[in-house]
């Protein structure tokens, strides 16, 4: 089930590396909330903390809070390990497993979870690669490797995996950037429709990406080499691609700088 996310004055370093600085809002659920802003301001950083991975790098580290719905993520005693499976992740360059098949790619994080009958598994499965709309192009060879797959194909069959597990948050980091203008195409459909049923947080460099799948577009920024990124706006999509309330967007946007 989509859930709310809430996030309240969050920083995160590395080392001792403040990387962004002081974070705070809100994601509705099934939307699409898209992270902008110039190479280094902490986008992936801030992403990932949203899902704990952020301090399984060396010297990560996190202060303040993120809520889900009613849970605080960095709360006393929660595992980040259920975290990450409740807040799912697709990554840049597709990284299926390569030694699995197509099957078990898709059925990787339900094992993990406990047992499952063949049949189950084999619905799940079906179930979330039609969701990921790949299940018509691997249908016949669910036995071969995934990593035979075209790029697109295989961005497609990871988040075929993220959504398997039923997560409520799916966090996307530049989930386009390694496919051509077709597959992008295919996957950004895809995002409206996974928006019925997850909340989805995308980071994207591509301006009219943001601007065709997102409702909401966050700007990050940072003042200078080695400053900690911040959230400068975020707003309804349209109204930062037509109207930011903060200059520096509009000089973002516009292609000014970055
Ligand atoms: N593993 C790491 N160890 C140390 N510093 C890191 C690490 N990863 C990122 N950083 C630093 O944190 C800051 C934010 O990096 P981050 O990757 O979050 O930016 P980004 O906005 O995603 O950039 P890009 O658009 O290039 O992907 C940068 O100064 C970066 O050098
Ligand atoms: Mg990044």
């Amino acid at each position: 089930m989509a859930k709310r996310i809430d996030v309240s004055g969050l920083t995160a370093y590395y080392g001792t590396h403040k990387a962004i600085e002081d974070i705070s809002m809100t994601v509705e659920p099934r939307s699409v909330t898209a992270f902008i802003g110039p190479s280094g301001c902490g986008k992936s950083t801030f992403l990932r903390t949203l899902n704990r991975m952020h301090e399984v790098t060396p010297g990560g580290r996190v202060e303040g809070k993120v809520m889900l719905d009613d849970e605080n993520l960095y709360g006393a005693g929660v595992d980040p390990v259920s975290v990450r499976r409740t807040v799912g992740m697709v990554f840049q360059r597709p990284n299926p497993f390569p030694t699995m098949s197509i099957f078990e790619n898709v059925a990787a994080g339900l094992k993990l979870n406990g047992s499952y009958k063949k049949s189950e598994l084999e619905g799940i499965v079906e179930k979330s690669l039609k969701g990921a709309n790949l299940w018509n192009e691997v249908k016949d060879r669910l036995n071969k490797p995934g990593a035979g797959l075209s790029g697109g194909q295989q961005q497609r069959l990871c988040i075929a995996r993220a959504i398997a597990v039923e997560p409520d948050v799916l966090l996307m980091d530049e989930p386009c950037s390694a496919l051509d203008p077709i597959s992008t195409l295919a996957i950004e459909d895809l995002i409206g429709e996974l928006k019925e049923r997850f909340t989805i947080v995308i980071v994207t460099h591509n301006m009219q990406q943001a601007a065709r799948v997102s409702d909401r577009t966050a700007f990050f920024n940072l003042a200078g080499v080695g400053q900690p990124g911040k959230l400068i706006e975020i707003d309804e999509t349209e109204r930062i691609f037509s109207n930011p309330s903060v200059q520096a967007t509009e000089d973002y946007i516009s292609g000014r700088f970055g």
